[in-house]
């Protein structure tokens, strides 16, 4: 296993957050659990928060790819059934190779939990050399399924990078 902490992004995806109608409460757990380390020895590089539109999404997720090169992105919320849901589909769109132990793992635990689990869709995959994991947008959710992965993700990265 390597020393050096993993680079994260954290992507926020929510027209509401957008627009500044409410706080990204979310964003701000998450990186609070990132940045106490007790999970995962990671560092958060860039936080971004989107609308629900594909293109926004996909282009950002691209950039942190390609460009930034992050070993870890974290997209929050729009993992539901509504209408402007797309970010599984933004995820599909520019992943190489998919992840569903991921998947399977948060919703398998999020299950027991609530069974409103069963209306996420998270979508995990692989682009080059950085792996994209989508959680659930409210901040208890988002913490849940954080925690569940959390301890297989320095192992996922080694392996991908
Ligand atoms: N998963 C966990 N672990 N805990 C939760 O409270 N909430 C669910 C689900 N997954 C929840 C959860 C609910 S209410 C919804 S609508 C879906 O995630 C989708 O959320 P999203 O559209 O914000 O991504």
């Amino acid at each position: 296993c390597e020393d050096r902490k993993i680079s994260v992004g954290l992507l926020t995806v929510s027209d509401r957050c957008y627009q500044q109608l409410t706080e990204n409460i979310s964003g701000r757990c998450l990186r609070e659990l990132i940045d106490r380390g007790c999970h995962l020895k990671a560092e958060v590089l860039v936080e971004e928060c989107v609308p629900d539109e594909l293109e926004t999404i996909t282009t950002v997720l691209t950039n942190w790819c390609d460009c930034m090169k992050l070993n870890l992105i974290f997209t929050l919320g729009g993992t539901g059934f509504s209408p402007r849901d797309i970010t599984p589909e933004a995820t599909r769109a520019v992943i190489e190779r998919e992840a569903p132990g991921l998947s399977l793992a948060m919703i398998k635990m999020s299950l027991e939990i609530t069974p409103l689990a069963m209306l996420s869709r998270p979508v995990c995959g692989i682009r080059k050399q950085s792996l994209i994991v989508n959680l659930p947008g409210s901040p208890k959710a988002v913490k849940e399924c954080f925690q569940m992965i959390a301890p297989s993700l320095q192992h996922a990265v080694d392996l991908i990078t």
